[in-house]
């Protein structure tokens, strides 16, 4: 059957015009027969997401939570692990859906609207960013796609995530490859120096690549990701990040970084649909912020991929010579819906400002950092406070008064789910080593977000101190 105006239906890819129509790329309407979808997915409609008053009035933040979908009679403090996307969001998800449904539309598409969109918010180009599936998707791709060999060794940390570990469990026990690790030290008494000393310090002839979480997960400790990116340059080392927390919590500019890898969550803090990543592939020699040739990278999970005339050639200056990450993403049919929300939850979050998200919610965690400190002493804080280049809007601490508790997993299990049972509050367990310790500390975390003020801090922290008192 031939649908009009689509003229590749269903085996090479559905129209450029029609697919940005369904997502909200522009003005062009589908010819499908069926009444033309909104051309503005940015546009809020949904009940509760009317536009934004403004960012100095006093209700701007209310008016912010309203944008969401998340349960009023429960406090979420658990970003960390998953997000809850904007009314809008689900809205474009939902009509999208419905129409691909309706055309029965294919998308053999290497998405370059959605990517185009993102890459203005994450200070990339689009040749450099991928829609993936999550973290974990990401850091699979970089690291089954860097040409490692038998004795490279993989720097990296005690405290990653197994999005990270387990890729490099497989570098490992396919290729030969070594994974060395730095002990972390944990707290508020630690400086940026000092983390990029210790990697320093631990480079060999043989490492090829720097790796580390920046946060890391368990301790909310943004590992100053600037400086180890230098020190990499420096050595002529890869760097590769996991970044899962990043999108959506940091403004940052991924050139500026000077990384070469960034893998990401758009689920978590970027609250877009489940099952959504953001990749950084670096495409590009921009010297005042990485002066380094590219690394010899394969896209291997790809149909984009030239099937014919061998490897693109790389770029060695400030222009892309291959468009990676749009080989990156084509991988058979994708989905129009899922991709019109991430696009459209990055729309929400430029139109209020990814700095101005950033400031919220680090200020909201140094609050509650402040809180903790002022209850529990500031050292049962396992996340930074201090230093600005360490902070990030996860909090990791101990909550109980006794300090043999902190290797009670059961205890710090049951405080969790007694703080979500008797007061409405979810947050999550963290459990990691620390240096001088034969035993992993046990921990909880907590988020603070976009979505919560001031009070919701002040509420987190008079449930945990009566519920620690109780609990001692
Ligand atoms: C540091 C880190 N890396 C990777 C992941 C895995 O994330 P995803 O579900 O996006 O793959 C997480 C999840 O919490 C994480 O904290």
């Amino acid at each position: 059957m031939v649908i009009p105006g689509l003229s590749t239906r269903g085996e090479t890819g559905v129209s450029r015009r029609t697919f940005a129509g369904l997502i909200g790329g522009g003005a062009a309407s589908v010819g499908l027969g069926l009444a033309a979808p909104s051309a503005q997915a940015a546009t809020p409609t949904a009940a509760g997401s009317a536009a934004l008053p403004p960012a100095s009035s006093p209700g701007y933040w209310d008016a912010v939570r309203r944008l969401f979908a998340l349960d009023k009679d429960v406090l979420f403090m658990n970003v960390g692990t998953v997000g809850s996307p904007p009314l809008e969001v689900l809205d474009t998800v939902d009509r999208v859906h419905r129409e691909v449904a309706a055309g029965a539309i294919s998308a053999y598409s290497n998405f370059a609207d959605v990517r185009a969109v993102a890459a203005r918010g994450y200070g990339c180009d689009p040749d450099e960013l991928v829609i993936s599936h999550n973290t974990s998707d990401g850091m699979s791709k970089i690291l089954a796609g860097l040409a490692l060999r038998e004795g490279d060794e993989i720097l990296t940390t005690n405290h990653e995530h197994s999005g990270g570990n387990v890729p490099m469990a497989l570098a490992r026990d396919r290729h030969g490859v070594v994974v060395r690790r730095v002990a972390l030290p944990v707290g508020n008494d630690q400086r940026a120096e000092d983390y990029v000393e210790l990697f320093r310090r631990a480079i060999t002839s043989r490492t090829k690549v720097l790796l580390f979480s920046a946060p890391t997960y368990k301790t909310g400790t943004m590992l100053p990701i600037r400086m180890l990116a230098r020190l990499a340059q420096q050595h002529g080392l890869t760097t590769v990040v996991d970044g899962a927390h990043i999108p959506g919590m940091m403004a940052y500019d991924f050139h500026e970084l000077g990384v070469d890898f960034l893998a990401g969550s758009a689920a978590k803090w970027q609250c877009g649909p489940g099952g959504t990543g953001i990749l950084y592939v670096r495409n590009k020699v921009i010297s005042r912020f990485n002066p380094n040739p590219l690394p010899v990278f394969w896209p291997v999970v790809s149909s984009g991929y030239p099937a014919e005339g061998g490897r693109p050639s790389r770029s060695d200056g400030p222009t892309e010579s291959y468009d990676i990450a749009a080989d990156l993403q084509s991988v058979g049919n994708g989905s129009l819906a899922v991709m019109a929300g991430v696009r459209n939850v990055c729309e929400v979050w430029d139109r209020i400002g990814r700095e101005r998200i950033q400031s919220h919610v680090l200020g909201l965690s140094g609050y509650l950092k402040e809180l903790i400190a002022e209850r529990w002493g500031v050292n049962s804080l396992y996340s930074p406070k201090d230093d600005p280049r360490l902070v990030c809007a996860l909090t990791s601490f101990a909550p109980f008064r006794d300090p043999g508790d902190v290797y009670d997993a059961a205890k710090t299990t049951a405080f969790v789910a007694r703080l979500k049972d008797e007061y409405g509050i979810v947050i999550r367990t963290s459990d990691f080593p620390v240096i001088g310790s034969s035993r992993n500390h046990q921990t909880v975390r907590v988020s603070t977000h976009l979505f919560h003020q001031k009070e919701d801090v002040e509420r987190v922290a008079d449930a945990m101190w009566q519920l620690s008192g109780e609990m001692s």
